[in-house]
């Protein structure tokens, strides 16, 4: 497999994960797992919304996941939110939330274990996504606080659902399409320093409510480099550079959100977080793309930087050598790669402490 590319430190981790594998007989259950954010992590939510216009439950998507069923997710595999999932002992991601409450009889015992309320688009503005008709940030943790309560019905306390959502796994990944709908389209329109001054702030307020309904530990994923995607790279430069200036806005972001959870949780002493840097780790990626067993990192491997992947475009065979599945997705190798730097790096990749560290996943 193309694991043997991995270079030392992950090479390393990847034995170790592994050996813990084998050990998991012995290993204590997963912690429960609450998703939230966009198509990072999106897992079929999306599959249930009428009409919504971001959407991946059609081939090619899902060519290599089992079965090659095309299931919601965007890409040719499983995505980030399965690959973390699996680092901490599950079979994959958590099913959607709106999957769960199509199916009445998993319900109660699934929501113990977690949900995925993720959906494509989506982000951290009530603006953002929609005109696709995809769930914001906000509407995803009004979709939790009717979890929680359905929880509070089964254990007949808040403090016993206070007890058990204390010890799960609140995981995150939004920002993307707040940027990218920005820079396409202001509306309304705000100078950049307004812009995020409100993305920042209005993610401050989502954290504090996710607190106030029970979370306590947190996986938080940054925006990615953006303006490097096959998307920014055909349509904002269409000369096959990064785009520079959502390159700065994503690196703005992961800079203010690393200061909100540092005054977040100097305020708050109970709450634990890992904040996955995105952006330094795909760009050490691409800096040392042949060391990562990469080697495209700049086209995507289905559809182009101008459309996307669909069962009438074209797609690469080599599918674990490109960075990009298709214009705005990471491949399913990226992803892999993505939630093992999570588990197994250290600062300035993933701080204050790695997922590891805040799992208590035993590598
Ligand atoms: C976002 O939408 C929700 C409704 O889902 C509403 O309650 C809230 O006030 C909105 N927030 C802002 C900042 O507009
Ligand atoms: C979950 O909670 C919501 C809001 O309290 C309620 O409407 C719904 O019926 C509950 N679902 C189940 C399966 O108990
Ligand atoms: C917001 O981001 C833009 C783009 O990087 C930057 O030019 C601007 O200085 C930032 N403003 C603030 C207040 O951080
Ligand atoms: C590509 O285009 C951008 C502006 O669209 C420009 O700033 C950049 O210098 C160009 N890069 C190359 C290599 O031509
Ligand atoms: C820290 O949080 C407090 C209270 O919410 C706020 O007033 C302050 O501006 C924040 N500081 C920074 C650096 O974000
Ligand atoms: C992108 O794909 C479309 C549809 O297959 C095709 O028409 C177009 O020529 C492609 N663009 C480039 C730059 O290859
Ligand atoms: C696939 O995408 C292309 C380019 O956007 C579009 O012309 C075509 O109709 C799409 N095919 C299907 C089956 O959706
Ligand atoms: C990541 O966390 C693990 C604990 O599970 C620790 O052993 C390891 O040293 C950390 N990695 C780095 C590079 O700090």
């Amino acid at each position: 497999m193309a694991k043997r590319y991995v270079p030392c430190f992950l090479g390393v981790f990847v034995s170790i994960a592994v050996t813990s594998l084998l050990l998991q007989a012995e290993a204590p259950p997963p912690p429960a797992v609450y998703i939230f954010g966009d198509s990072t992590l999106d897992v079929g939510t999306n599959d249930f919304i009428p009409g919504c216009l971001a959407r991946a439950d059609f081939y090619f998507n899902g060519i290599d996941f089992p079965h090659s069923k095309p299931t919601g997710r965007f890409s040719n595999g499983l995505n980030t939110a399965d690959q973390i999932a699996i680092l901490l002992g599950l079979k994959k991601s958590p099913p959607p939330f709106l999957y769960l409450l199509n199916h009445p009889s998993k319900f109660k015992q699934s929501i113990l274990q977690g949900a995925n309320f993720a959906s494509g688009g989506s982000g951290i503005l009530n603006s953002t996504g929609l005109q696709k008709r995809s769930i914001s940030l906000e509407d995803q943790i009004k979709q939790f606080s009717t979890v929680r309560s359905n929880i509070t019905h089964m254990t007949g306390s808040e403090e016993a659902t206070d007890n058990i959502l204390s010890k799960a796994f609140f995981l995150i990944s939004t920002g993307s399409n707040d940027i990218f709908e920005y820079l396409l389209n202001p509306t309304p329109p705000m100078s950049a320093p307004e812009f995020n001054d409100t993305l920042i702030s209005t993610y401050e307020y989502h954290i504090k409510t996710l607190y106030e309904l029970g979370a306590r530990m947190f996986g938080i994923l940054t925006v990615p480099p953006i303006g490097c995607t096959p998307f920014a790279r055909a349509v904002f430069t269409g000369n096959n550079s990064c785009f520079e200036l959502a390159q700065d806005f994503a690196l703005d972001f992961s800079l203010d959100v690393a200061i909100l959870l540092e005054n977040f949780s100097s305020q708050v002493q109970d709450i634990k977080y890992s904040l996955g840097n995105t952006f330094l780790m795909t760009s050490f990626f691409m800096g040392d793309m042949l060391g990562f067993g990469l080697k495209n990192i700049a086209a995507a491997c289905c559809g182009n930087g101008t459309y996307d992947c669909n069962q009438t475009a074209s797609f690469c065979s080599n599918r674990d050598e490109y960075l990009f599945w298709d214009r705005f997705h990471p491949s399913q190798r990226a992803s892999e790669l993505a939630a093992l730097t999570l588990f197994g790096a250290s600062e300035p990749l993933v701080a204050p402490i790695n997922f590891s560290q805040l799992l208590g996943v035993d590598i």
